[in-house]
C-alpha cells in the first residue's frame, strides 16, 4: 500500500528562559498528531527545537554575565530534557546556532540581496523586544504591547528591507483559494483582512552595534539578520540536516498560538515565494494556555514549571490532560485541580478499571475467541476524522465514550459471575483497539497494555481480532490522587 508522508513543525522556543507548560503544550499537540500518523504507517518526520539568537537572548546573557551561546546551550538542553520526559517522539532538535542553520540562513540572504528583494533603506517602526516583533499602533493597549505590559521601542535606523509588499497580492489569493490554508476558520478571515490592508516592507535586519547577537549578513557585516528570518528557515534546514527535505518538505501542518501567526501566515510564505520554495500546506493555530485568562508565559512571571508537575504526575496523566481539557485552537485556563479530577475519573476509573477488571478476570477464567459484538460500538470513523481534522479534544472524548460503553458491557454481562470466556474475549479485544487509538496520547500506558496483549501498536490491528490464549492481570495503570 502506498503511504503518505507527514511533516509537522512546532514554532522552535526561544532559548531565553527555561521551557514551561505553554511550550509544552504545542510540543504535545504536535506529538500527538506525529504519533497519529506514524501509526497509520505514514512516513513521518517531526520536527521542534529552539530560536536561539535576537536581541532578547543577547539582554538576557549580558545581564548574567555569561556569554550568550553558553547561555542558549544550557537552555537548548533544558528543553531536549523536558521533551524527553514528556516521551515527545520529535526526529530532529533544530538549534539555530547549528553552523550549518547559520551558512544557509546566508545563503538565502544572499540570494534575496542578488534577487533585489533585500534593498537598504531606513526603518521606522515599533518593536516589542518582548516578542521579537514589530507592532503597528493599533496593536498597542494604553501604549503598551498587551502580550508583555512593556512599552515597545520606536526604531530608527538605517535597515535592510524585505519587500514584503511585492507578495501581498499572491499571498492573498493563496490563502482566500485554500492553496495555503489557514486553521481554524476564524484565523484564516483575520489575517486575510490583515493581509488585504496592505503588508509594508519591513526590516530584515539590525545593526550589529546594536544587535550583535546574530547571524551576519553577508552582504554588509555591519548589519546582523532579523530574528524571525533566521528562525523561520529551521523549517528547512531542520529536514537538509538530516537529508530529509526532498522526501518532507512542504510541512504538512504547522502548529502554533495565535501570537506568532501573524509573522508565520505573511513574512514566512513570503520568504518562501520569494526563493520559490512550495508553501506549507496548512497552518494550525491553537489557543492560548492561560492562568487565570491570562497567556501563561516566562515575560508575564505566571508560567508553570512542567518539571515541578512532572514530579507529582505522571508524562500521560500531563499529555492527556492538557490534550482533553482545551478544544484545540481555543483558549483554555489551567487548573491542577481539573488535571486531578480528570486523572482520577477518566484514566484511573474508567480506564484504569476497565483493564485491571478485564484483565484479572480473563487470567482468572480465561478467554475464548468469538466475533466482537462490543467493537461495534466504537466510533472509529469519527475518532479518526476528528484526528484528521485537528480536533484532538474531541477524538478522546470519543476514545473515552467507547470505554464507557465497554465499563457498561461488564455491568451488565456480570463475567466475574458467569465467568463466561466469550464476554471477556470481546473486553481484552476491545482494550486492545483501545490500547492503539490511546497511543499518540498516552503512548506509556498503551505500551503497557500492548505488552500484556501481546498486540504491536499499529492502525491496522484495531480491527484484527485479538489471538493470545492466555492474559496476565495488569499492573495498576492510574493510582489515583488524593
Ligand atoms: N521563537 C519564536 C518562534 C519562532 S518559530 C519560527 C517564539 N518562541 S516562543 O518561545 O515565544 O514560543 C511561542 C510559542 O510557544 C507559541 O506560539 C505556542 O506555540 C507556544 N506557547 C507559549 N506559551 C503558550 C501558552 N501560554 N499557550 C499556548 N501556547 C504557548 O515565538
Amino acid at each position: 500500500m502506498v503511504k503518505n508522508k507527514f511533516y509537522i513543525t512546532t514554532p522552535i522556543y526561544y532559548a531565553n528562559a527555561e521551557p514551561h507548560l505553554g511550550s509544552a503544550y504545542t510540543t504535545i499537540a504536535a506529538d500527538v498528531l506525529a504519533r497519529w500518523n506514524k501509526l497509520q504507517g505514514n512516513k513521518t518526520f517531526f520536527l521542534t527545537g529552539t530560536d536561539e539568537h535576537g536581541q532578547k537572548i543577547q539582554e538576557i546573557a549580558e545581564k548574567k554575565g555569561i556569554k550568550p551561546q553558553k547561555f542558549v546551550d544550557n537552555i537548548a538542553d533544558k528543553y531536549k530534557e523536558l521533551f524527553k520526559l514528556l516521551n515527545i517522539s520529535n526526529d530532529f532538535f533544530l538549534r539555530t546556532t547549528n553552523p550549518k542553520h547559520e551558512k544557509e540562513v546566508k545563503r538565502i540572504l544572499q540570494e534575496l540581496y542578488d534577487k533585489k528583494l533585500i534593498y537598504k533603506g531606513s526603518y521606522e517602526a515599533y518593536y516589542c523586544v518582548g516578542c521579537e516583533q514589530y507592532l503597528t499602533k493599533s496593536d498597542l493597549v494604553d501604549g503598551k504591547c498587551p502580550l508583555h505590559n512593556r512599552k515597545p521601542e520606536l526604531r530608527k535606523e538605517e535597515a535592510y528591507l524585505f519587500r514584503l509588499s511585492k507578495f501581498q497580492k499572491k499571498l492573498s489569493t493563496l490563502i482566500k483559494t485554500g492553496k495555503y490554508k489557514i486553521l481554524p476558520k476564524k484565523r484564516r478571515k483575520e489575517i486575510l483582512t490583515f493581509i488585504d490592508s496592505g503588508l509594508q516592507d519591513i526590516s530584515f535586519s539590525r545593526l550589529k552595534q546594536k544587535v550583535s547577537w546574530g547571524i551576519e549578513l553577508p552582504f554588509d557585516k555591519k548589519h546582523t539578520c532579523f530574528v524571525w528570518v533566521d528562525a523561520f528557515w529551521n523549517y528547512i534546514t531542520g529536514l537538509q540536516i538530516k537529508n530529509q527535505f526532498k522526501e518532507f518538505w512542504p510541512a504538512n501542518v504547522q502548529l502554533m498560538a495565535k501570537d506568532i501567526f501573524r509573522v508565520h501566515a505573511t513574512i514566512w510564505p513570503a520568504i518562501l515565494l520569494a526563493l520559490n520554495y512550495k508553501l506549507p500546506k496548512t497552518l494550525f493555530i491553537h489557543g492560548y494556555f492561560t492562568i487565570d485568562g491570562k497567556k501563561m508565559s516566562k515575560s508575564l512571571g505566571n508560567a508553570i514549571d512542567p518539571l515541578e508537575l512532572l514530579e507529582k504526575y505522571s508524562a500521560d496523566s500531563l499529555r492527556y490532560f492538557l490534550i482533553r481539557n482545551i478544544p484545540f485552537g481555543d483558549d483554555g485556563d489551567f487548573s491542577e485541580k481539573n488535571l486531578i479530577e480528570r486523572h482520577n475519573n477518566e484514566l484511573a476509573n474508567k480506564l484504569g478499571n476497565l483493564v485491571s477488571r478485564t484483565t484479572a478476570l480473563a487470567e482468572k477464567h480465561g478467554i475464548q475467541k468469538t466475533p466482537n459484538k462490543l467493537l461495534k460500538k466504537l466510533e472509529l470513523k469519527q475518532i479518526k476524522n476528528h484526528l484528521n481534522n485537528y480536533e484532538l479534544d474531541k477524538s478522546l472524548h470519543q476514545i473515552f465514550a467507547f470505554i464507557d460503553k465497554c465499563n457498561e458491557y461488564i455491568q451488565k454481562n456480570k463475567p466475574w459471575k458467569t465467568k463466561d470466556k466469550k464476554v471477556l474475549y470481546e473486553l481484552a479485544d476491545s482494550i486492545k483497539a483501545i490500547a492503539i487509538l490511546l497511543y499518540p496520547f498516552i503512548p506509556t500506558t498503551s505500551e503497557k497494555i500492548a505488552k500484556i496483549l501481546n498486540i504491536t501498536i499499529n492502525y491496522n490491528n484495531i480491527k484484527k481480532p485479538l489471538i493470545i490464549k492466555n492474559i496476565k492481570k495488569s499492573e495498576i495503570l492510574f493510582k489515583k490522587i488524593k
